[in-house]
C-alpha cells in the first residue's frame, strides 16, 4: 500500500442494496464498524451524512450516543473526519428541494438541519463540508421560477458560508454537481455550472466544488477537464472518486471500473499536476463516493472498498513511469505542449498585430502533432 491518503464516505460500505426496483440485499452496517474496518484496509480519513451516523428525528441522547461511538472508532483507529455532508434528500419533506423547495417552511426546515450539520462537523475536525443538492432540481421547466430558484440556492449556499464564518471554523464548502438522478433535471449540474454560481456569492472565496466521477460522465463529459478547470479556478475543495460507463444512471463503481482511460488521466492530473507545471499535483484526500454492487454479500463490501486504493495506487505508479518516459517526453514535445504555455499576444498593440502579415496557413495544415502516438504510449502504460 502508498502512502497516499485515502478516505471514504461511510454511506458507501453500508449501501445495503435497496434500489427503486428492489429491497435490501444486505443487512445495515454499523458505522463505527465501516470506520474500524477502513482503517484494517489502509484508508487515513472517512467522511458521513449526519443521517449515516443517527437517524432524523433522534432525541439529543440518542444522537450524542451515536456520534460518540464513531468519535470512539476515530480515536481507537487513527482515523480522521475530513468532511461531512447533510441528508437533505432522503425524507419525503425534501421531495421539492431543501433550499430551493417553493416552501418557505421547508427551506427553513433544511437551512437549520445544515447549519447543525455544519456545527457537527467541525467538532469531528472536518475541514470540508460538502453540499450535494439532489432534490434541488425539477422534472417539468415549469415547476419552480427559474430565477428565484436559482436565488434561493445561492441565498442557502451564502448562508451556510457567512454561518462557516461567523463561528471562525475552519471549514469550506464543496458543492457537488450532478446531472440527474433522483431528480429528472438537477440545479447546478455541472463543474462548470457550480463555479458560475459560487461566482455570484457574497462569501463565495470558501465555496468550492466536490465534483464526482460519475456525475460529470453521465452528462457525457471529461471528468479530468473538469477537474483541471476546478483547479484553475482555485475551487477544487474536494474529490468523490468512483467509476462510470457513459451516460446512464449513476452507477457509482468502483473507481476504475468504468472508463479506465480517464481514471488514468485523473490520476496522472491528481497525482502530478499538468505537464507545464502551471497546475500542481492535488493535496487533498483521495475521497471515494462509490457503491459496492448490489449484487455482493458482505465480503464483497470490503473487497470492493479494497479495490478503489488498489486502483488508484496501480495507477499511480503507471502514471509516475509514464510522466518519466522519455518517449512520452519527446512525444509531449512533439505535440507542442510546451508551446502551448507561451501567450499568443506579446502585448496588446493591436494594430501591429493586425498588420502582421498571415502566418502560412497551408504549411501549417500540414502540422503532425502526433497525438495518436501519445495517447498509445499512454494506453501502453495503463496495459503493460
Ligand atoms: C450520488 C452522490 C451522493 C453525494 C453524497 C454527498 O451518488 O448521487 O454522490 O452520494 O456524494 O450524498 O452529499
Ligand atoms: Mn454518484
Ligand atoms: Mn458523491
Amino acid at each position: 500500500m502508498s502512502d497516499i491518503k485515502y478516505s471514504f464516505g461511510l454511506w458507501t460500505v453500508a449501501w445495503n442494496g435497496a434500489d427503486p426496483f428492489g429491497t435490501a440485499t444486505r443487512p445495515d452496517i454499523d458505522p463505527a464498524e465501516s470506520v474500524r474496518k477502513l482503517s484494517d484496509l489502509g484508508a487515513s480519513a472517512f467522511t458521513f451524512h449526519d443521517n449515516d451516523v443517527f437517524p432524523l428525528g433522534s432525541s439529543e441522547d440518542e444522537r450524542r450516543a451515536c456520534i460518540d461511538s464513531v468519535k470512539q472508532a476515530a480515536a481507537d483507529t487513527g482515523m480522521v473526519c475530513e468532511m461531512v455532508t447533510t441528508n437533505t434528500f432522503t425524507h419525503p419533506v425534501f421531495k421539492g428541494g431543501a433550499f430551493t423547495s417553493n416552501s418557505r417552511d421547508i427551506r427553513r426546515f433544511g437551512l437549520r438541519k445544515v447549519l447543525k450539520n455544519v456545527d457537527l462537523a467541525a467538532e469531528m475536525g472536518a475541514t470540508t463540508f460538502v453540499m450535494w443538492g439532489g432534490r434541488e432540481g425539477m422534472e417539468y421547466s415549469n415547476s419552480k421560477d427559474l430565477y428565484t430558484a436559482h436565488q434561493r440556492y445561492a441565498e442557502g449556499i451564502d448562508t451556510v458560508a457567512a454561518f462557516i464564518k461567523a463561528r471562525g471554523y475552519d471549514m469550506r464548502i464543496g458543492l457537488e454537481p450532478k446531472p440527474n438522478e433522483p431528480r429528472g433535471d438537477i440545479l447546478l449540474p455541472t463543474i462548470g455550472h457550480a463555479i458560475a454560481l459560487i461566482n455570484t456569492l457574497d462569501n463565495g472565496d470558501i465555496v468550492g466544488v466536490n465534483p464526482e466521477t460519475g456525475h460529470e460522465q453521465m452528462a457525457g463529459l471529461n471528468y479530468t477537464q473538469g477537474l483541471a478547470l476546478a483547479m484553475y479556478c482555485d475551487k477544487l475543495f474536494h474529490i468523490d472518486l468512483n467509476g462510470q460507463n457513459g451516460p446512464k444512471f449513476d452507477q457509482d463503481l468502483c473507481f476504475g471500473h468504468g472508463n479506465l482511460l480517464d481514471a488514468f488521466f485523473t490520476v496522472d492530473l491528481l497525482e502530478h499536476g499538468t505537464p507545464n507545471g502551471d497546475l500542481k499535483p492535488y493535496a487533498g484526500y483521495r475521497h471515494f463516493d462509490y457503491k459496492p454492487s448490489r449484487t455482493e454479500w458482505l465480503p464483497g463490501i470490503w473487497e470492493s472498498a479494497a479495490a478503489n486504493m488498489q486502483t488508484y495506487d496501480l495507477l499511480a505508479a503507471k502514471t509516475a513511469a509514464y510522466r518519466a518516459d522519455s518517449e512520452v517526453q519527446a512525444a509531449f514535445k512533439d505535440a507542442g505542449i510546451a508551446e502551448s504555455a507561451v501567450p499568443t499576444l506579446d502585448n496588446t498593440d493591436f494594430d501591429a498585430f493586425l498588420a502582421e502579415p498571415d502566418e502560412d496557413i497551408e504549411a501549417l495544415a500540414e502540422r503532425h502533432e502526433g497525438l495518436v502516438k501519445l495517447h498509445q504510449l499512454a494506453l501502453k502504460h495503463v496495459i503493460s
